[in-house]
Parts: structure tokens; C-alpha cells; sequence
């Protein structure tokens, strides 16, 4: 039974569209990672599964209430069911650490008693407790972070939705944090939908992946599916030979239709050459109508009959080199 389902979802700005035809479904207990490039059209998407901004078409079903149609006054405690993670962590300057948390139990009604035990728990859960009457000036980055995971999490929600989370974050900090919503989402069992442009975080936190490029969802899948080894990928191009070496893989470039859905194609591709198929990166084509994909596969040298499959089923094939299987 799926948590979250997202049907046919369009947006646009101005006759321009953000999201175009977006359907997926989020299980209970699901980590989903929305990955892409800017102006993918990740926040305009995030935005529209929180109820704060309105798709032209489509149903964003949350425990089986519709979010695209309901109107003002009933998505209110909707929302509640979401807890929210900014990258800048929208703290109230004026309140303390505790006072921040409390703020959605205060507006939830929650009586005194009850929140200050609440609060109380919630700042142990982040590792704040003794830093509850503080003001926001005096905590570092990951600690306001702390604070705002904190937060969203004081109503109980269903659903935590993080818009770049770790992105104001130092490399150390990001990996505290990512370390708190993995135990939140693995120990607590809450179900979480973050986007990101980092790699890195994807890996860490996500269950399933979804990229998005141009408003439409181009792969989706299991992480490993979907991203290669960091080393693979930041091997790429310094360290691509032209031949096959000893032990190498090779990247294969496909010019593949913009509407193109990756995961069949790396499914065929994999079952055609007995191998993994990943896609490295996505490269903006110059015509509107394609898009342009480096897809890595496991093989030290690709087949005739694997690149006649691929001419046949792209709008071009060619391989681009070879790199090592690992650095
Ligand atoms: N309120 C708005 N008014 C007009 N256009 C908008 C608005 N919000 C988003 N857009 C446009 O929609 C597209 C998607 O924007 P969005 O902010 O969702 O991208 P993003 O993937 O979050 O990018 P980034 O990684 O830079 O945050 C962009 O072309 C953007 O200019
Ligand atoms: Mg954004």
C-alpha cells in the first residue's frame, strides 16, 4: 500500500511547463532521492507534494487524500501529516532552539505539558538537548539543520519532504545529517522524499531514485540502477582511454528521444550483453527533441551485435571510451 501516489502531475509557469506528465508512488517506510539538474524541476515538485503550490492537472494522493483538489481549508491538516527540511533551515530568529520546535505543536493545539515533553524528546532525537534555550545565531549550520529536522518532525508526520537538506552544509556536517535522517528513516520507520543534485547524498540516504530533467522523470529505479561508483564517475573523462584496457568498462553514448524512459532500455541493454547497464550522467542534446545519455557497461569490450542493438533501439550510438572498473 503506497503512501504517496503522484498521478500524471503537470505545471507550468506562463504557458512554460516545469512538470510534465509526473506519476510515481512512494511506499510506507520508503526513502525516495529526486535527483537532477537545475531547473529540473525538482522544488516545483516538492512544492506541489507539500500542497503549497498547485499542479494544472494530475492527483497527488497522501493517505488517500487528493492534495491537487482539496480545497484550502481541508489541506491545512493535511499538511500536517508533512514535515519539511529547508536548506536554510527557515528558523525563527526570535525563539530558541525549543521554541522553534514547539511552534508546529503550538499550532496543532498540543496543551503546554504535552509539548515541552514532546520538544524535549525530539531535541534528544537530534542530539540538541542541551543546547534546547539557545537562539538560532549561536548554533553552526548543522545544528540549525538539527533544529529544523526537529521541527518538521514534532507533528508526527507521515511524510518528511527535504529540499536540499545537506546543500548549505560543510562535507562533514552533510554526513552527520544524512546519518540522522538514514536512523530516522530506517529506526523510526518515516517515509522520506528529498531532492538533491549530490550524488553523494543520494547514495547515502536513498531506497529508490527518481531523475528528473526538463520536468519529466527520465530513469528511475534502485540507486545502484541508476548511479555508478563515485570513483567510476569521477574518473570520468580524465581517466578514459580510447581502447580497452585490462579490466576496463566502457561508456557508450546514446542520443535517445527526450520522452524516452531509461530503466526498460537499461534492462534490454543489460540482458542483451549479459551485463550491468548504468547511466553515468545526462548531457543537455543540442536538439529539444533528444537527450543525450553516457550509459556505463560492465564489459571490457563492447560486441558488434551489442552495438547494432543499441543503433537499432537510439537515434545514435557510439563508444566514447573506456575507463577503469575501479580507481
Ligand atoms: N514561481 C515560478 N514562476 C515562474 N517560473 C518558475 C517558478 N518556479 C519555478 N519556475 C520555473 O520552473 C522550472 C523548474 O524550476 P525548479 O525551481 O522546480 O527547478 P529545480 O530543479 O528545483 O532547480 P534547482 O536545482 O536550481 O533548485 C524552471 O524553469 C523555473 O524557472
Ligand atoms: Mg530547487
Amino acid at each position: 500500500m503506497s503512501l504517496l501516489q503522484v498521478e500524471h502531475l503537470t505545471r507550468s509557469f506562463g504557458g512554460q511547463p516545469a512538470l510534465k506528465d509526473i506519476s510515481f508512488t512512494v511506499g510506507k517506510g520508503d526513502s525516495l532521492g529526486i535527483i537532477g539538474r537545475s531547473g529540473a524541476g525538482k522544488s516545483t515538485l516538492l512544492r506541489c507534494l507539500c500542497g503549497l503550490d498547485r499542479p494544472q492537472s494530475g492527483r497527488i494522493l497522501l493517505e488517500g487524500q487528493d492534495l491537487a483538489v482539496l480545497p484550502e481549508s481541508q489541506i491545512i491538516p493535511l499538511r500536517r501529516r508533512i514535515g519539511l527540511v529547508f536548506q536554510h533551515f527557515n528558523l525563527l530568529t526570535s525563539r530558541t532552539v525549543a521554541a522553534n520546535v514547539a511552534l508546529p505543536l503550538e499550532i496543532a493545539g498540543i496543551p503546554r505539558d504535552q509539548r515541552v515533553k514532546r520538544v524535549a524528546e525530539l531535541l534528544d532525537l537530534v542530539g540538541l538537548a542541551d543546547h534546547a534555550n539557545k537562539y538560532p545565531a549561536m548554533l553552526s549550520g548543522g545544528q540549525k539543520q538539527r533544529v529544523g529536522i526537529a521541527r518538521a518532525l514534532a507533528a508526527q508526520p507521515a511524510l518528511l519532504l527535504c529540499d536540499e537538506a545537506t546543500s548549505a552544509l560543510d562535507p562533514e556536517t552533510t554526513e552527520s545529517i544524512l546519518a540522522l535522517l538514514n536512523s530516522i528513516n530506517r529506526e523510526l520507520g518515516l517515509t522520506i522524499v528529498f531532492i538533491t543534485h549530490e550524488m553523494d547524498v543520494v547514495r547515502a540516504l536513498a531506497k529508490h531514485v527518481l531523475v528528473l530533467d526538463h520536468g519529466r522523470i527520465i530513469a528511475r529505479g534502485l540507486p545502484a540502477d541508476i548511479l555508478e561508483e563515485t570513483s567510476l564517475q569521477a574518473a570520468l573523462p580524465p581517466n578514459m582511454e580510447r581502447s580497452p584496457q585490462e579490466g576496463s568498462h566502457a561508456v557508450v553514448r546514446l542520443t535517445v528521444d527526450q520522452n524516452l524512459i531509461m530503466a526498460p532500455l537499461l534492462q534490454n541493454v543489460q540482458e542483451m550483453c549479459q551485463t550491468q547497464a548504468s547511466l553515468l550522467r545526462v548531457i543537455p542534446a543540442e536538439d529539444a527533441e533528444y537527450q543525450v545519455l553516457d550509459v556505463l557497461l560492465q564489459v571490457g569490450d563492447v560486441s558488434v551485435a551489442t552495438m547494432n542493438f543499441l543503433q537499432q533501439n537510439c537515434h545514435a550510438a557510439e563508444v566514447v571510451g573506456y575507463v577503469p572498473a575501479h580507481s
